[in-house]
């Protein structure tokens, strides 16, 4: 495998996908700035998820649910008690680590195995260190303003489920769908985007009878797996991994992780949890609310159970990413027809860097290129720009030699680019090049708008 952590990092900021956030003042560890590029594809990776969950089922509504909630969901949901992680100090290099992460001392220097000259770690005994993000709502600082950043989007939908239930013309089987930032506060975060101390979450709670609990938990794992798969991901390189009963989170009675084969090595991209009747109990205990289903047909009455796929769209993203990067010899590529004024500008045979992303989920369609600044083709490029653009995302560029503009399309993934040369203000026609085969075809200009659309809907 050609791809690293490092290549990735540095073609997002290079093309600006991502940038370290806060640069200017030297960065704030971990969190990171979604430039032009990276707005698009996250925001592709939602709108699939969107269409998958939501759009292609008439089983399921959305929720869009406030981040500050009452603290006592949190009392209730077991986050104020249980969502810690155990943290150990070193006293010798100051640093710290999770406990239960010994393996990845952020110092470099495993407690065993220190150099000479340096001074062995020296840890703490391990303390529970909750994760939640704190803060106070209203002008006074004291106890009773507390309020918490939600560690994830899951507890709105559970707070909602009376709200919805009452308006949205469903019965269990169903789901509650959620896209929205989460924060933890991660004693080690790092790798890039796959963990931060904020990100997104895509979340779903889905509620069941409770016999049906089992069937649902192993359909909606098979869903989702397929959902990484039809997106383009490497089938070898996604797994699914039940949790062994020492894994498991509070609240579930299984769990199996969706992992991808990250640089970093195997790692969670998304959990499916059997959530069984944890949530809905506890806050009808701690609210005083009866959070149950009736059913007007057989009278009925009973707590769902909840079946919860919850993924993290910006480690989604950097799956993606990760799966699309490629380097590869190509050879010398040609702009417009063979004998065209830009073929002396082509790109010698080397090596591209290029991310063969689902087209799907590609920031930009198509890139528009007018193989010279002249003879009236920037006129008939920028014609065609208009005609695709209120169908898809298209970009306009005239700038630099045929060839470098080839290859910074293929480094942000742009599945197709139309060149206009001078045949096309003779016939009308441009060359369509494809990114992966760079085969070239001729293509009439009032035909392109059906022609890139059909073969990005592939
Ligand atoms: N409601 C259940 C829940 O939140 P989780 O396994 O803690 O479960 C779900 O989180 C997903 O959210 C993870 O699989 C991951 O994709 C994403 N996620 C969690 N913590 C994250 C972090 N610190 N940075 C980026 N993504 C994170």
């Amino acid at each position: 495998d050609v791809v690293t952590m490092d290549k990735v990092v540095a073609l997002t900021k290079r093309r600006g996908f991502i940038f370290p956030s806060s640069e200017i003042y030297g960065g704030i560890g971990s969190t990171y700035d979604f430039a032009h590029y990276g707005v698009l594809l996250k925001t592709n990776v939602k709108n699939e998820w969107w269409r998958s969950m939501l759009q292609e089922r008439d089983d399921m509504v959305a929720l869009d649910s406030a981040i500050l909630q009452h603290p006592r969901t949190w009392e209730a949901s077991g986050h104020l008690a249980g969502f810690t992680d155990p943290l150990v100090d070193c006293r010798a290099c100051k640093m710290r680590f999770r406990a239960d992460h010994l393996d990845q001392l952020a110092c470099g220097r495993k407690p065993s195995k220190h150099p000479g000259e340096t001074p062995e770690c020296d840890l703490t005994e391990a303390r529970e260190f909750n994760l939640m993000f704190e803060t106070t709502m209203g002008p006074v600082k004291d106890a009773g303003a507390t309020v918490y950043l939600r560690p994830e989007t899951a507890q709105g939908i559970f707070l909602n489920f009376k709200n919805v239930l009452q308006t949205a013309r469903k019965k269990p089987p169903f789901g509650i769908a959620q896209v929205g930032k989460s924060f933890r506060n991660e004693i080690t975060p790092g790798n890039f985007i796959f963990r931060t101390r904020e990100f997104e979450q895509m979340e779903m709670e889905f509620f069941v009878p409770p016999d049906q609990a089992q069937q649902w938990y192993e359909y909606w794992q098979k869903h989702r797996y397929d959902w990484y798969v039809e997106l383009g991901l490497r089938p070898d390189h996604l797994r699914l991994r039940p949790h062994e009963a020492d894994e498991l989170s509070h609240y579930s009675s299984g769990t199996a992780d969706i992992e991808y084969l990250f640089p970093i090595g195997w790692s969670e991209l998304e959990g499916i949890a059997n959530r069984g009747q944890f949530d809905l109990t506890q806050h009808a205990t701690h609210s005083g609310e009866k959070l149950e289903y009736f059913d007007q047909g057989s009278g009925e009455r009973y707590v769902p159970a909840v079946i919860e796929p919850a993924a993290g769209a910006d480690r989604a993203t950097l799956a993606f990413l990760v799966d699309a990067y490629d380097e590869e010899d190509v050879p010398t590529e040609r702009g417009g027809s063979p004998d065209s004024e830009g073929s002396a500008g082509g790109a010698r045979g080397d090596t591209r860097t290029v991310l063969k992303l689902h087209p799907r989920l590609a920031p930009v369609k198509v890139a528009v290129l007018p193989l010279v600044r002249k003879d009236g083709q920037p006129e008939v490029a920028q014609e065609i720009v208009d005609g695709l653009r209120r169908r898809m995302q298209v970009e306009y560029d005239e700038g630099g030699s045929i060839g470098k503009r080839y290859r910074r399309q293929d480094e942000i993934g742009t599945p197709y680019c139309v060149t206009v040369d001078h045949q096309t203000l003779e016939d009308r026609t441009v060359t369509v090049r494809d990114r992966d085969s760079l085969a070239q075809d001729r293509v009439a200009i009032d035909e392109l708008p059906e022609r890139l659309a059909a073969r990005l809907q592939a």
